[in-house]
């Protein structure tokens, strides 16, 4: 039974349940999200099909949407989803719905997973490394089961019991129609001076090397966010600057950064 894990991870914890679930079902095939998304369409010969990835402001990170609307789903007959997250409800598993729908098909299962926050905006607090253990240790006994379902084919849609950052219901529902406003409005009126590196700079690149989106280019040693190409909110140059030198303004400067224990910049680069 072919079985093909695709992931998207900007900081290392949905890359790290994907390798996690791979090493509970070896017969499976983890394959980065990023790596087809230039793809006008993408075919999959699988039986079985999941995606792993990362709530963004309570919604599918759009690069993943964009993913799931060029598959195609032929030879499909088990489809799941696992989304780590901070921990605040979120409407990925409809958005998911609604595409596949398109397709014939609906979500089979799907799992929410708590674990380290990334986006190092507001009040943000760099996690313990004990409280990185907790959520492993949480994550490892939830994949236990999850294995498990996947391998049997389980119908699993249980209602999100596990929120720990609860959001008011109506923000949650008008959450995809803010970001389909907001998101636009911001890179029309240009992160140039949104996203910037400080006076820590050394020009070493690996901002360029973990962009995802490939909006960074280094530029006289300095990296410049290019105007005409979509960020995907992954914040991997912010998380992954040695220096902690990348910002967004007046929202980091004062907060620590936080990648994934065991996610190198290499490992976040290798999804392009
Ligand atoms: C731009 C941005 C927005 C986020 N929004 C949410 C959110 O709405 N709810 C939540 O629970 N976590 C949110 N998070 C936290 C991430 O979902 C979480 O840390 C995730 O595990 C990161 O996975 P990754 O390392 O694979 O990218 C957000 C992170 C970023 C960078």
């Amino acid at each position: 039974m072919r079985i093909e894990i695709y992931y998207f991870s900007g900081t290392g914890n949905s890359l790290h349940v994907a390798k996690e679930l791979q090493k509970q079902i070896p017969e499976s095939q983890i394959i980065p999200i990023v790596s087809l998304l230039d793809n006008k369409y993408i075919k999959t010969n699988a039986e079985t099909i999941g995606f792993i990835f990362p709530i963004h402001y309570m919604a599918i990170p759009t690069p993943v949407k964009f993913f799931i609307k060029k598959l195609k789903l032929d030879s499909t007959k088990y489809i799941f989803a696992i989304t780590t997250r901070l921990g605040s409800p979120h409407t990925a598993f409809t958005d998911i719905d609604k595409i596949l729908k398109n397709k014939g098909q609906c979500l089979d299962s799907h799992f929410s997973l708590t674990m380290a926050n990334n986006d190092p905006k507001y009040d943000y607090k760099v996690p313990t490394n004990d409280e990185i253990k907790k959520f492993e240790s949480v994550v490892h006994k939830n994949l236990d089961v999850i294995q498990k379902i996947i391998k049997n084919k389980e119908k699993s849609r249980e209602k999100d019991n596990s929120i720990t950052d609860p959001v008011p219901p109506i923000l949650v529902s008008i959450a995809p129609f803010l970001n389909s406003i907001f998101r636009p409005i911001g890179e029309f009126i240009g992160f140039k001076s949104h996203y910037y590196a400080d006076s820590k700079c050394t020009g070493c690149g690996i901002c360029e090397k973990v962009c995802l989106s490939k909006k960074i280019k280094m530029i006289n040693k300095k990296p410049v966010w290019q105007k005409n190409v979509k960020c995907f909110y992954c914040y991997a140059c912010i998380n992954y600057c040695p220096k902690e030198s990348v910002q967004i303004k007046s929202f980091t400067e004062k907060n620590g950064r936080y990648p994934h224990p065991y996610a190198t910049s290499d490992d976040i680069a290798k999804q392009k």
